[in-house]
């Protein structure tokens, strides 16, 4: 940053009201929303955000699998962009900030810019992907994955949804299957913005997180198949019940997980049994497994011993068990230049910061793929998120989008290719 411009800063209050404004879109009890990817309220989130960027004349492109790119456009169209960005689908329970935060974040940024009259070297782009929590159509990151190439178009557009829908029907039902091409063009470097969504920085008092890298994730689904009978008349060692066969294999995943050690987390989210009812054995159970490590080769290790244990109950219980990969993808590494540089910025502005890994997923970790990227973490209060009392402090929200606007000036404004 120039000294002449090292004093720039973001409006808090306009920030804030852009993050409240879009919370009330699918707002539920509690303060927190439900957005889940491609719905009504998805689509009225869109066009919310959509309509903001136009009001600051930026240049909106839809691509093939509804990712949207705002751009403000640098004094070198030929330069690639920069790039920030986020998500603005929620889970069922969602907070008003994991991902909307680093969306309207960088719409701050450049309306910051724009109010000073700054034009940078490079164009500078505000993203928000598609299905990055992927709580309705597995995996997630989905839009920032397919924006980089690593899953086709049309398998994308292909993913059923967890209530029999079929992704690219839900998009085009929403009017967000746009003209621009996917895979995207490759930015100059990706910088993503948002809360911690885990209890660190606020426990050690820091402001700033810098995030060196992302963990490794594994999600499958896992049908258990038994047979339904009567409550009542069938003996306790005749039944073949998936509902028990479901309880027994989410036991054991928390114990393989625990004696894993390390970073190892586990999660069995979702249990739906068939057909569902007080007086008749369950006939079938269909249950989420949500696995993660630093370290893909323990997460390996997990994934087989979870494969033993389904096989060991599947004999005793007398049920089969059939699981598949519904995501699958290695820690990520961010790009020692880009953290280094928001480690300098963070600490110019008189931040307290750490660096530290994500354990949450992350568009970054995608992008992350075709060009250099980092993140920036704000605390999050007692490390809640995915939960609808998810909250974050203002005076934090404005020191992250303050280290937002200089990293990305930085960044826009470097000649080498
Ligand atoms: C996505 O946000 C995830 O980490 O589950
Ligand atoms: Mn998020
Ligand atoms: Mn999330």
């Amino acid at each position: 940053m120039t000294n002449e411009h090292a004093s720039l800063r973001v409006d808090r209050a306009r920030l804030l009201d852009r993050i409240f404004s879009l919370a009330e879109v699918g707002a539920i009890e509690g303060g927190g929303v439900c957005r889940l990817a491609l719905t009504d309220e998805d689509k009225a989130g869109r066009d919310l955000v959509v309509a903001w960027m136009r009001d600051l004349s930026l240049d909106v492109q839809i691509d093939a699998i509804g990712n949207v790119i705002a751009v403000r456009e640098g004094r070198d169209p030929a330069l690639a962009p920069v790039m920030t960005g986020s998500h603005i689908d929620t889970v069922r329970t969602g907070g008003k900030y994991d991902g909307n935060y680093g969306v309207l974040a960088g719409l701050e940024v450049l309306e910051t810019l724009a109010a000073a009259n700054i034009t940078t070297e490079r164009s500078i782009a505000v993203a928000f992907f598609t299905d990055e929590e992927g709580a309705r159509f597995h995996p997630d990151m989905m839009g920032s994955l397919v924006y980089a190439g690593g899953m086709s178009v049309e398998e994308a557009l292909d993913l059923p949804g967890i209530d029999g829908t079929r992704l690219g029907d839900e998009l085009n039902r929403i009017g967000y299957a746009g003209p621009s091409p996917c895979p995207g063009i490759v930015p100059h470097a990706f910088v993503e913005l948002h809360v911690e969504q885990g209890p660190v920085l606020e426990a050690e008092g820091i402001t700033i997180g810098v995030v060196e890298r992302v963990q490794g994730i594994s999600w499958q689904e896992v049908i258990v198949t038994g047979q339904s009978n009567h409550a009542g008349t069938t003996p306790m060692r005749l039944r073949h019940d998936a509902g028990y066969a479901a309880a027994l294999l989410a036991v054991r995943v928390r114990e393989i997980v625990g004696s894993a050690g390390g970073d190892q987390v586990g999660t069995v989210g979702s249990i739906q049994l068939h057909p569902d009812l007080v007086n008749v054995v369950a006939a079938r159970a269909v249950l989420t497994m949500d696995l993660r490590n630093t370290d893909n080769d323990a997460l390996s290790r997990v994934e087989r011993d979870v494969a033993t244990a389904m096989q060991e109950i599947a004999e005793a219980e007398g049920v089969t068990i059939t699981s598949r990969s519904t995501a699958r993808f290695e820690p990520v590494e961010f790009d020692p230049r880009i953290i280094n540089l928001v480690e300098v910025v963070a600490h110019d502005q008189g931040n307290t910061l750490r660096r530290m890994p994500s354990g949450a997923g992350h568009d970054a970790q995608m992008i992350a793929r075709t060009c250099p990227a980092a993140m920036i973490f704000v605390p999050s209060v007692k490390g809640l998120s995915h939960n609808v009392a998810e909250f974050t402090e203002a005076a934090d929200l404005e020191a992250g989008a303050n280290v937002l606007l200089h990293v990305l000036f930085t960044l826009a404004n470097e000649s080498s290719p």
